[in-house]
């Protein structure tokens, strides 16, 4: 099963993340956690070009050609293999932030981004998608607050540019229903890995 974990900035990903890593362990399920970049050194070296606070000039199909570019190679040295060892693969971020993020927020188009990203992922969809969903007006309250975390290049980015992320995110909910679970991420860490974790129970369960 390949799971994917999306939201806007301060959604609370992170530590909702972090709290699903304990309960699988503690249920002795096979999985692997990763995220984009998640290992390989071509797509970290990616990343960072894309995240650079000096790239203020880039392009913005430059920026989605960047995101597919490096979640191919992260496919093809990570999540393939590991998918094929029978591993749960979750993934914090994927597809639906390229076209959340450039598709619908940078205007490129949802199903632009998408087309690009087919031919990246060879349509390799996740099973299973959850959104934190979240204003970004909080989001950004919350991430401002934690000072520890770097800020970085669409961190930057205005508070239109975020709701626009929101939106889209909700649009492809709407779009895919059957792999994506909404999940308000107002509520404690605590009681959104709950809800994710008993989504991912029943799913191993059909
Ligand atoms: P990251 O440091 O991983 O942030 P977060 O903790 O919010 O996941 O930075 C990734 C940034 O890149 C984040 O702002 C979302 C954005 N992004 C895209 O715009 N498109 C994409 O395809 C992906 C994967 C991320």
């Amino acid at each position: 099963m390949f799971i994917t974990i999306e939201g806007c900035e301060g959604s609370g990903k992170t530590s909702a993340i972090k709290e699903l890593t304990k309960l699988l362990k503690k249920n002795h399920h096979k999985f692997i956690l990763t995220r984009e970049p998640g290992g390989p050194r071509i797509s970290e070296d990616i990343r960072q070009i894309i995240l650079d606070k000096r790239n203020t000039m880039m392009d913005k199909r430059t920026e989605a050609l960047l995101y597919a570019a490096s979640r191919r190679q992260h496919l093809v040295e990570t999540v393939w293999p590991k998918l094929k060892e029978g591993y749960i693969v979750i993934c914090d971020r994927y597809l639906d932030s390229s076209l959340a993020y450039q598709g619908g927020a940078r205007n490129i188009g949802i199903d632009n981004v998408l087309k690009m990203n087919m031919f990246a992922t060879e349509g390799t969809f996740p099973d299973l998608t959850f959104l934190l969903d979240i204003d970004p007006k909080i989001g950004l309250a919350r991430i401002n607050k934690n000072k520890q975390r770097e800020v970085n290049r669409l961190d930057l980015e205005s508070l239109n540019f975020h709701n626009r992320v929101r939106k889209s995110f909700l649009l492809l909910a709407k779009r895919y229903p059957k792999r994506f679970v909404v999940i308000d991420a107002k509520k404690s860490t605590e009681l959104v890995c709950k809800e994710i974790y008993s989504t991912i129970k029943k799913r191993l369960k059909k």
